[in-house]
């Protein structure tokens, strides 16, 4: 499973980067405005940071204006992804901006018919929003397992499913489970995949039986 961080906060980007885990990056306009960033800058210092594909959202709702700006975010870098809405324009762009060889993250798909009508107009990723669905009392995985089936039925379909909106550590492994191709993370979730109490446990008794044997590695 491919995981992609879910911020356009650069420190955030950078402290994960060592890893190794970090195959893309996801924004929206909310997060590009949560840094307080002008977008072209901030998108532009990401795209220095990650090689992998960077999602950047499209603001108007229409056709026209949707092109225009599309053109404008992929001069940015090469590896830049348009995402666009789940809207009927958004839909159109998706198909038109696919017929230039543009990559395209469709987003806010809550529903398995809206994630086929996707993929017939050649999104690379559709971006199903889990943790929104389970906040309205609705089953947000099961869009995840029902867009699987979907796809794996016709497999003409080169739509990469990218799991969004993931709440908790647990998200990741239903939705990995499931067999989504990417999730998207917000960093306090990926730190959160690193812990278990039993390994701090476990590894205080070691340390503490260590330091009554008196040994110590020293490499000579
Ligand atoms: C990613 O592409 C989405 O914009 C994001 O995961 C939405 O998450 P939220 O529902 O927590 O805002």
């Amino acid at each position: 499973m491919k995981f992609f961080i879910d911020t356009a906060n650069i420190e955030e980007i950078k402290e994960l980067i060592p890893f190794g885990i970090i195959d893309g990056v996801t924004t929206n306009p909310s997060l590009i405005a949560a840094s307080n960033r002008d977008i072209f800058e901030v998108l532009d210092e990401i795209c220095g940071l990650v090689s992998g594909p960077i999602s950047a959202e499209v603001t108007a709702t229409d056709y026209n204006e949707m092109i225009k700006e599309a053109k404008k975010l992929v001069s940015i870098s090469k590896n830049i992804v348009i995402k666009v809405p789940l809207t009927k324009d958004g839909l159109k762009a998706c198909s038109e901006l696919r017929n230039k060889d543009i990559n395209v993250n469709v987003t806010l798909c809550f529903s398995p018919s809206q994630a086929l009508i996707a993929a017939k107009c050649g999104a690379s990723y559709i971006s199903p929003f889990i943790g929104r669905l389970d906040d309205i009392s609705h089953d947000g995985m099961q869009l995840i397992q029902d867009i699987r089936s979907i796809y794996d039925n016709y497999p003409e379909y080169d739509t990469q499913i990218l799991a969004a909106s993931l709440r908790h550590p647990n998200h990741l492994v239903e939705a990995a489970l499931v067999g989504a191709d990417v999730s998207t993370l917000p960093p306090n979730i990926i730190h959160k995949l690193f812990n278990h109490p039993l390994t701090d446990l476990g590894l205080k008794s070691f340390l503490d039986d260590w330091a009554k044997s008196k040994q110590i590695i020293n490499p000579k």
